[in-house]
């Protein structure tokens, strides 16, 4: 993100109650190193002032089209020129109408009508408002008109219904923001990822688990979508929501992920394996739950198959990048796991750090070497590391060519 020039993002709010989420996406994009100008249409200013914007954003909230202190009189130029995208957080369904229409009576929508760079909105209303053939009809409109539709979300709304309407979450937003900014180093490359545990079943209620959460495979998925890539998701158990644009696979045990995985690694250009597959899984699982008894109970034990390994033994194998969580002696283990799953990338981290946090650390092993990515969010972490393999497939991809 630091070394991407185009980082000035307009915000513009419009009236309705999640303007008040507005000023939470303020500060997130703030925090992330945006410069955010705001700007409000008079009903927005209803529901929160300028001035809350102007304190988070370190800048003069601009809300008149007609502003005496603007020298040309071209606001409306001026700032959308400066903007590197613009995103409309709320968007009301008057405000969508408006813009479909081409209408510009006010700053927001002149500005809108007068930009050269991307525009996002978040549509915030009431269910029956955004159920309504009009708005239907304005929103088709603008996706055919180039524009991106972030949202919105179903759930409980201000007015007490719900329903679909509510404006997605300040995150969620700063993540289409930062995906648009994103470097698109595998455009149109499709990725396949397996992520979280798997769950071996023992009985119909028990079973053998891992304290995977998930987070650092959908953060890699989420990076490897903003980087433009065609995402597909094998997920075990968890409980987190896929990342929006890639087509997610619900799986439970190792031998549902390995189908899965088989099923679609035909037509993949990448492969990274972060999930944590169940090694071994119970020779039988009980049909009844195993009752209590007085002395031991033995589980059989069998292997389960390795996904990675097959995915990288293939006859044309996708380039291949194999995570290890180590609990002692990372780097030992980690050069000999590259070895014997043949994968030209492995992501090695420290068990106790990786698995459930929020954070993480990887030393990334490769032909060329180890390569340091110190401790920050998943997220962060999950981009880098998509720069790297994106790297490394292109010098793959041009090696290939160059032997013909
Ligand atoms: O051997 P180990 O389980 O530590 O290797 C970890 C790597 O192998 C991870 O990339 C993981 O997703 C993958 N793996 C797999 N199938 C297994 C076991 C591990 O794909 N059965």
């Amino acid at each position: 993100m630091a070394d991407n020039p185009k980082r000035t993002v307009l915000l513009g709010l419009t009236g309705g109650i999640a303007a008040y989420k507005a000023a939470e996406l303020a500060r997130l994009l703030i925090q992330d190193g945006f410069t955010v100008q705001a700007v409000m249409t008079a009903a927005a200013t209803r529901f929160v002032t300028p001035a809350t914007l102007q304190a988070l954003t370190g800048r003069p909230v601009h809300t008149d089209l007609w502003d005496a202190s603007v020298p040309n009189s071209m606001a409306h130029i001026d700032l959308s020129r400066d903007a590197d995208l613009i995103l409309v957080a709320p968007a009301s369904a008057d405000f969508l109408a408006k813009l479909a229409g081409g209408l510009a009576d006010d700053l927001l929508s002149t500005l809108c009508l007068a930009r050269d760079c991307p525009l996002m909105v978040a549509p915030a209303m009431n269910r029956q408002m955004w159920e309504r053939a009009a708005t239907r009809r304005n929103i088709a409109t603008l996706e055919k008109d180039g524009v991106t539709i972030l949202g919105p979300a179903s759930g409980d709304q201000a007015c007490g219904e719900t329903g679909m309407g509510r404006m997605i979450e300040p995150d969620a937003l700063l993540q289409a923001v930062r995906g648009f900014f994103q470097p698109k180093v595998l455009e149109g490359r499709r990725v396949l990822i397996t992520a979280g545990p798997t769950f071996e079943a023992v009985d119909p209620v028990r079973g053998i688990t891992n304290r995977s959460s998930g987070k650092m495979g959908y953060a890699i998925a989420r990076a490897a979508l903003d980087a433009g890539a065609r995402v597909t998701l094998v997920s075990g158990p968890v409980s987190l929501a896929p990342p929006a644009g890639a087509k997610s696979v619900n799986v439970v045990s190792a031998a549902e992920m390995f189908d899965a995985v088989k099923k679609e690694v035909k037509d993949a250009d990448v492969f990274i394996g972060v999930a944590a597959v169940a090694d071994y899984r119970p020779v039988k699982a009980s049909g009844e739950k195993i009752k209590k008894t007085r002395g031991h109970v033995t589980l059989e034990l069998t292997r389960n198959p390795d996904i990675l390994e097959y995915v990288a033994g293939r006859p044309k194998p996708p380039f291949c990048v194999g995570f290890a969580a180590e609990s002692e002696d990372l780097e030992r283990y980690a050069q000999e796991k590259r070895k014997k799953k043949n994968v030209p990338l492995l992501a090695a981290n420290l068990a106790q750090t990786a698995i459930g946090g929020d954070e993480n650390e990887l030393i990334l092993f490769d032909d060329d070497g180890r390569h340091e990515l110190a401790r920050a969010p998943k997220e962060v972490i999950a981009r880098q590391l998509v720069e790297h393999i994106a790297a490394l497939y292109a010098e793959q991809q041009s090696a290939r060519h160059r032997k013909g």
